[in-house]
């Protein structure tokens, strides 16, 4: 684990592996601000931005980042394309600067229902981004944790059906390695924004041992001070997994 020294105190801490933020809370920091909700969701972005080079300097190995959910094309048309407009302009300016940021990245999600030229943006960004070293952000774009466990539940069983697998051999190594974030270790920590505590169907497989932390920031608001704060709160907790 690195050590690293906070941007806003003096203690080193240890940063763990994995940390998954669900970005919550730019409608509210919009309206707070009698803005239209879209206001918000730019300055989400921008958040990101800071938040994933900060990862980067101190040493994270992955971030994962909630953007849209299987459940949020529940919300009006008008919205929903703003926000695609908005990842799509996103996603150029991030394969434009890709030398800069030195980050790597995939995206957890079924794309299909997406533009043909966000796909092609998210699919050049992962094929070009894979050289480089730093911290890996897995981007979650129409990403539902229960879609994600259906979908590999469906997977293997197509392979038990064509004869290739046995149910009885399945193993939750091999489950995880049929989730969109084969590969990834699980994890470590969950960061909630904007005062809900729950999960909306985030990580559910993936989150059964990670620790959360809930803040009541806006994620517009959400800025290294935080993430700070968060992994402080980290560095203090016991994780047991089960044993004593
Ligand atoms: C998160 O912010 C962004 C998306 C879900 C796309 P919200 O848009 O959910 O903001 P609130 O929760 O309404 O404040
Ligand atoms: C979760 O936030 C999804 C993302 C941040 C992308 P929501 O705003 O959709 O969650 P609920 O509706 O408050 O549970
Ligand atoms: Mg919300």
């Amino acid at each position: 684990m690195p050590i690293f020294t906070k941007k806003s105190g003096t203690a080193p801490m240890s940063v763990p592996a994995h940390i998954a933020i669900i970005m919550d809370g730019n409608g509210r920091w919009a309206k707070k601000r009698g803005l239209p909700r879209t206001a918000g969701h730019k300055v989400g972005a921008e958040a990101f931005r800071t938040i994933a080079n900060y990862a980067k300097s101190i040493g994270l190995q992955y971030l994962t980042v909630y953007a849209f959910s299987t459940e949020n094309w529940k919300r009006p048309q008008e919205e929903v394309s703003t926000i695609m407009g908005l990842l799509e302009k996103y996603l150029l300016e991030l394969l434009r600067d890709m030398d800069k940021n030195q980050v790597r990245f995939r995206f957890f999600g079924d794309l299909s229902p997406l533009s043909p030229s966000l796909r092609q943006e998210a699919a050049e960004l992962m094929e070009r981004s894979r050289q480089y070293e730093g911290v890996q952000v897995n981007f979650c774009l129409n990403y539902g944790g229960r879609d994600e466990i259906l979908r590999a539940a469906r997977a293997y069983a197509a392979c038990c059906a064509a004869g290739e697998a046995k149910p009885e051999d399945l193993t939750e190594a091999e489950f995880s390695n049929l989730l969109w974030s084969a590969g990834v270790p699980d994890p470590d920590l969950v960061i909630r924004p904007s005062g809900e505590q729950r999960i909306s169907n985030f990580l559910l497989w993936q989150s059964a041992y990670a620790e959360y932390y809930f803040t009541d920031t806006l994620w517009p608001d959400f800025g290294p001070r935080d993430l700070d704060l968060a992994i402080e709160a980290y560095n203090k907790r016991s994780r047991r997994f089960g044993g004593v």
